[in-house]
C-alpha cells in the first residue's frame, strides 16, 4: 500500500520507521526537511509538498504538535487538502481538542476523502515495535478501511465512537499518568532523608500499588534524573505534557467541569518548562520535584 506520512517528528518518524519495516511504500513529508533525512536514507521517498505526499499515497497519517499544526498542513498554501485528494483516506493521529478532529473530518469528507482520527497511548518506542494503543474515532466504514494498518501500527485498536470521540478518550488516559508523575515527585520528596540510592528508591517504589504502569519503561529515566544522570533522549517531552494539560482543562471547562488535578499538575509541569526543562522527557518531573523540594 502507498503510505505518506506528513510530519516526521518524533512519533511520526517512529511510526514511518514501523511501516518502511513492514515493507510499505512510503513517502514523507516534514516541515523541517532534516528530519526526513534518515528515512530517505531508508527508502522512503521525500514529497515536495503536502499536496504532493496527498497526492501520490493512497492513505496519509499525520501526528502533529497541536490544532495550529494540523491547521497549517492541511489548510494551508499547498496544504494536504489543497489539491485532488477524493477517494484518500486520512489518519489523524494527534492529541488535540475533539472539536479539532470533527470540523477536520467535516472539511476532509467537503473533498471527498475521509478520516479516521486515531490518536494514540505509548510513546516512540512502542511506536518502532508497533505495540500502540489507538483510540480510533470516525464513520464504521472508514474505521474498517483503516483498521489493517492501525493494526499494524498498534498492539490494540478501540473504536470509541465518531470523529472527536478518539481524542477525548486519548487526553483521559494522559490525565491521570500526568498526575502521576507529579504524585511520584512529591513520594520521592518524602523519601530523601532516607539517603536510598535513587535507582532502590524507584525500584521500591515501582512495586507497589501506588505505580502507574509508565514506571516500568520510564523507572530507569526517573531514577536517572533523580541521580543527576542524563535520562537519556526524550520520547514525550515536558513543554508536549503543558499543551496536553491545558487541552484537558480546556475540554473540562467547556463541558461545565472542572479537573483540578491535572490543574496542579499544569502548574508543576509549567515550572519545569520554566526551570529550562521543556524538551525534556516528561519522566524528568518527579526528580526535579524532589530535588528541588518543590521549588
Ligand atoms: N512523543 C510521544 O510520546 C507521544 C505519544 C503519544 C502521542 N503524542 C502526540 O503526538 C503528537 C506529536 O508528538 P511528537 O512527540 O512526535 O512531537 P514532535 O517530535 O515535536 O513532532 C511534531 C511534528 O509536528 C510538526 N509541526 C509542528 N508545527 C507545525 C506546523 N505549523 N506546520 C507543519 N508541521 C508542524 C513538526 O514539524 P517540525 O519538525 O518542522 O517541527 C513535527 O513533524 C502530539 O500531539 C503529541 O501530544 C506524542
Amino acid at each position: 500500500m502507498k503510505v505518506g506520512i506528513a510530519g516526521t517528528g518524533r512519533m511520526g518518524g517512529a511510526i514511518a520507521q514501523r511501516l518502511m519495516g513492514l515493507n510499505h511504500e512510503l513517502t514523507v513529508w516534514n516541515r523541517t526537511p532534516g528530519k526526513t533525512k534518515e528515512l530517505a536514507a531508508a527508502g522512503a521517498k521525500v514529497a515536495a509538498t503536502p499536496a504532493a505526499l496527498a497526492e501520490n499515497v493512497d492513505t496519509i497519517i499525520t501526528i502533529l504538535t497541536d490544532d495550529q499544526a494540523i491547521e497549517a498542513l492541511y489548510n494551508g498554501p499547498q496544504g494536504l487538502l489543497s489539491g485532488k485528494v477524493a477517494g484518500k483516506l486520512f489518519i489523524e493521529m494527534s492529541t488535540v481538542r475533539p472539536e479539532v478532529q470533527i470540523a477536520l473530518e467535516k472539511k476532509v469528507s467537503g473533498k471527498g476523502a475521509a478520516l479516521v482520527e486515531c490518536p494514540v497511548g505509548g510513546t516512540t518506542g512502542p511506536a518502532r515495535d508497533g505495540k500502540l494503543f489507538g483510540f480510533a474515532g470516525g464513520a464504521d466504514a472508514d474505521v474498517a478501511r483503516a483498521r489493517p494498518l492501525l493494526e499494524s501500527m498498534c498492539r490494540r485498536v478501540e473504536h470509541v465512537g465518531p470523529a472527536g470521540a478518539g481524542t477525548r478518550m486519548k487526553l483521559a488516559i494522559n490525565l491521570p499518568l500526568y498526575v502521576y508523575w507529579q504524585a511520584l515527585g512529591e513520594a520521592l520528596l518524602l523519601c530523601r532523608s532516607l539517603g536510598i540510592g535513587a535507582d532502590r528508591l524507584v525500584d521500591i517504589l515501582a512495586d507497589t500499588s501506588g505505580a502507574s504502569n509508565a514506571i516500568k519503561s520510564r523507572g530507569p529515566a526517573v531514577a536517572a534524573f533523580l541521580g543527576g544522570k542524563d535520562p537519556g533522549p526524550p520520547t514525550m517531552t515536558v513543554e508536549l505534557v503543558c499543551k496536553d494539560l491545558r487541552t484537558m482543562i480546556a475540554e473540562a471547562r467547556a463541558m461545565g467541569g472542572t479537573v483540578p488535578a491535572a490543574e496542579a499538575a499544569l502548574k508543576c509541569f509549567e515550572a519545569a518548562a520554566r526551570g529550562g526543562l521543556g524538551d525534556k522527557d516528561q519522566s524528568v518531573l518527579p526528580g526535579r520535584w524532589a530535588s528541588t523540594a518543590g521549588k
